[in-house]
């Protein structure tokens, strides 16, 4: 996969993209990520960026030609790349659109700063746009690592048998159950004694139902989309009734 990013800020993404997964998945070149500065694209004077709002109003909106033209010259570049724009008032990104997006060939992140992008690159320039989250933060970088983040780890490749992502809390709409390594009895608290049965099947369906305790407890609007059997929508109806204690099995 092809990712570009257009930021004022390329240096916030040097470190994250050399360490850990990102920074193998790039050594491996199953992912090749390329910053570029949207200020090599301003082509007045000053290099000018920014420029405050029409009518008035209280801080600073990024200019539409520089990133018009960064945008142009990225399509020219990588004909068919999808081209998201990072914005608090975009589409929520979570699991199920990060598996979609994991399917392209190439994306741009586009890193908003200020007060926000002229409305015509939002509508005439861009095809998409997503927010990390209900909350503000002051640029688009960090929400461009998230998502480059979460969609590294969908490559295929990218994550070995050790990291595999197919049972974490999301992949099957439900929380990830409890987990424990050694030593067995730390300062005191001791792991459930079913992990260390041996019995892969009791073991298999002990960490199912714990996580859909964990997902009754701290997620419910989750169990609205995962997919449960007969048995499993019997527990959870079980677990709210309190005919069942949520910790005990
Ligand atoms: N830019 C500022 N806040 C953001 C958010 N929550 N998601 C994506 N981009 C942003």
């Amino acid at each position: 996969m092809r990712i570009e990013v257009l930021t004022l800020f390329p240096e916030i993404f040097s470190s994250p993209l050399e360490h850990s997964i990102l920074g193998k998945a790039l050594q491996k070149g199953l992912l090749n990520v390329n910053v570029r500065n949207i200020r090599d694209y301003a082509f007045d004077k000053h290099r000018q960026v920014d420029d405050r709002p029409f009518g008035g109003g209280s801080g600073m909106l990024m200019k539409p030609e520089p990133l018009a033209a960064a945008i142009d010259a990225v399509r020219g570049e990588v004909p068919g790349i999808r081209v998201i724009l990072l914005t608090p008032q975009g589409t929520l990104f979570d699991q199920a659109k990060a598996g979609e997006l994991a399917s392209l060939e190439s994306m741009a992140l586009i890193c908003g700063r200020y007060e926000g992008v002229d409305e015509r690159i939002r509508k005439h320039w861009v095809d998409e746009e997503l927010s990390i989250g209900d909350y503000v933060l002051s640029g688009g970088e960090f929400a461009a690592l998230v998502v480059i983040d979460v969609i590294a780890r969908l490559l295929p490749g990218v994550l070995g048998d050790k990291e595999s992502c197919v049972e974490e809390s999301f992949s099957d709409g439900l929380l990830e159950y409890p987990q424990y390594t050694r030593p067995r009895n730390f300062k005191g608290y001791e792991v459930p004694e079913i992990l260390l049965s041996g019995n892969h099947e009791a073991i298999r369906k002990w960490r199912r139902r714990e996580a859909l305790k964990r997902t009754l407890e701290r997620r419910p609007d989750l169990l609205d989309f995962s997919v449960l059997s007969h048995e499993e929508k019997k527990f959870i109806e079980e677990l709210k009734s309190g005919k069942r204690v949520a910790g005990s099995n």
